[in-house]
């Protein structure tokens, strides 16, 4: 994951900056000039987190996944999560669901009450809440349902010309891979891009990304960008996949967690240039407290956002030498001024510690065999009784 890529010569109409390495990234009537996107991260990809990233680079960013049952229960949860503040343009929603009719109303309510600019259908998640009841991605295998999602979400948002895109993995497992298969039919379906997460459900977050499978995604489905997703810890690697893959663009999860700042190393990557952001403890310290106020204004409620803080904490300090017993407290603040408290307590002239602040963050973890509803693996196609109860099989809690 090291090599860079040759800059790819400009092909006609190619509206590529001078240096650029990718032209800008065209999702329906949406440009992206820097292809990067920011992955839909459930608990992570609020509001102030989006913020942050949107400060610091260039990109498209996702908010957390919203299930299209609780948006269209009106749930006060699903409204925090599609919040936007007033200057966040396009404003990108990610819907999760497992039955058309209710995906349709739940993009309708997004286009008709013009709460969105953007919808991303979810079919890459491999937890067993979901994947037991059918969806994420273990979905794309019934491929008749698969294709009624796409078309119901696609066909609800295109008269207000927002465009749909899908984000999936490889498939099940390797036995059962839907991903070719599915990119084909989003793109027949008329989605603006595709997006891999080159894992199975079963390889959950183990291993490393398989970015063949999106360079095969990517020869496979010509008349759309197809996005490469998985293990870009830094703006090399994003280059070094767009090198190996051919995609289009990057969607960027866990390497920015704790690193809103790697959307600057992406943008400048993307636009040729070497430079790249290495703070030191004492400006991570300034873009924690910085990240906990925007929390406190997105959740209205210092203790809830200071809680929702934590696990940032640990992100922001890997690599750091922190003691273990200042890293515990500041996983434990529950105000403002406790969080001033510990922060000064810091070595703020301490600089950046390079490797160890490198690398792989986030969930991690060994293989899972999937949780699946009864006999899902026997046919492609949707029994009756799974049918009459796709209702059913709706998430009304959001959160992955
Ligand atoms: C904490 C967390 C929450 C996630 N939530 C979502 C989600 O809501 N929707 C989704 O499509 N993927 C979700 N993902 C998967 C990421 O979007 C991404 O596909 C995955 O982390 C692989 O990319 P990465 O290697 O850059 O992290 C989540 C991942 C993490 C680590």
């Amino acid at each position: 994951m090291t090599t860079t890529p040759e800059t790819l010569p400009a092909a006609p109409g190619d509206a590529r900056a001078p240096g650029a390495v990718l032209p800008p990234l065209r999702i329906g009537p949406l440009t992206v000039t820097t292809p990067v996107v920011l992955a839909p991260m459930a608990g992570v990809t609020n509001a102030a987190f989006r913020r942050l990233c949107r400060e610091s680079g260039a990109g498209l960013y996702v908010a957390e996944m919203v299930t299209s049952r609780a948006l269209v229960e009106r749930s006060p949860e699903s409204f925090r999560i599609i919040s936007f503040e007033p200057d966040e343009v396009p404003r990108s929603v990610q819907l999760y669901g497992v039955d058309p009719t209710t995906i349709g109303a739940a993009v309708r309510l997004l286009v008709e009450e013009d709460r969105a600019d953007h919808v991303d259908l979810n079919f890459g998640c491999p937890v067993p809440k979901v994947t037991r009841r059918g969806g994420g991605a273990v979905l794309p295998w019934k491929r008749e349902l698969f294709a009624s999602i796409v078309r119901a979400a696609v066909d609800a948002a295109r008269p207000y010309g927002v465009p749909v895109t899908v984000k999936m993995r490889k498939g099940i497992d390797d036995d059962h891979l839907t991903y070719v298969e599915a990119g084909l039919t989003a793109q027949d379906a008329g989605v603006a891009s595709v997006a891999l997460h080159g894992r199975t459900a079963a390889d959950y977050y183990s291993g490393t990304a398989d970015w063949d499978a999106i360079a095969t995604l990517k020869e496979a489905v010509t008349d759309i960008p197809v996005l490469g997703n998985g293990d870009i810890w830094s703006a090399e690697d994003a280059l070094a996949m767009v090198a190996h893959t051919g995609c289009d663009g990057v969607v960027v999860g866990r390497g920015c967690q704790g690193r809103p700042w790697l959307f600057a190393d992406l943008a400048a990557a993307f636009a040729g240039s070497d430079e790249r952001i290495r703070p030191g403890l004492g400006e991570v310290a300034r873009v924690v407290r910085r990240h906990a106020e925007l929390m406190v204004d997105h959740f209205g409620e210092e203790s809830k956002a200071l809680r929702e803080m934590r696990k940032h904490m640990a992100w922001y300090l890997k690599g750091y030498v922190v003691g273990g017993e200042t890293r515990a407290a500041l996983g434990l603040v529950s105000s403002l001024a406790e969080l001033d408290d510990r922060l000064a307590g810091l070595d703020l002239d301490q600089p950046y510690p390079g490797d160890a602040a490198e690398g792989p963050r986030g969930r991690a973890g060994s293989p899972k065999r999937p949780i699946l509803p009864y006999g899902w693996l026997d046919s492609r196609e949707l029994s009756e009784d799974f049918r009459r109860d796709l209702h059913e099989a709706e998430l009304s809690v959001s959160g992955g």
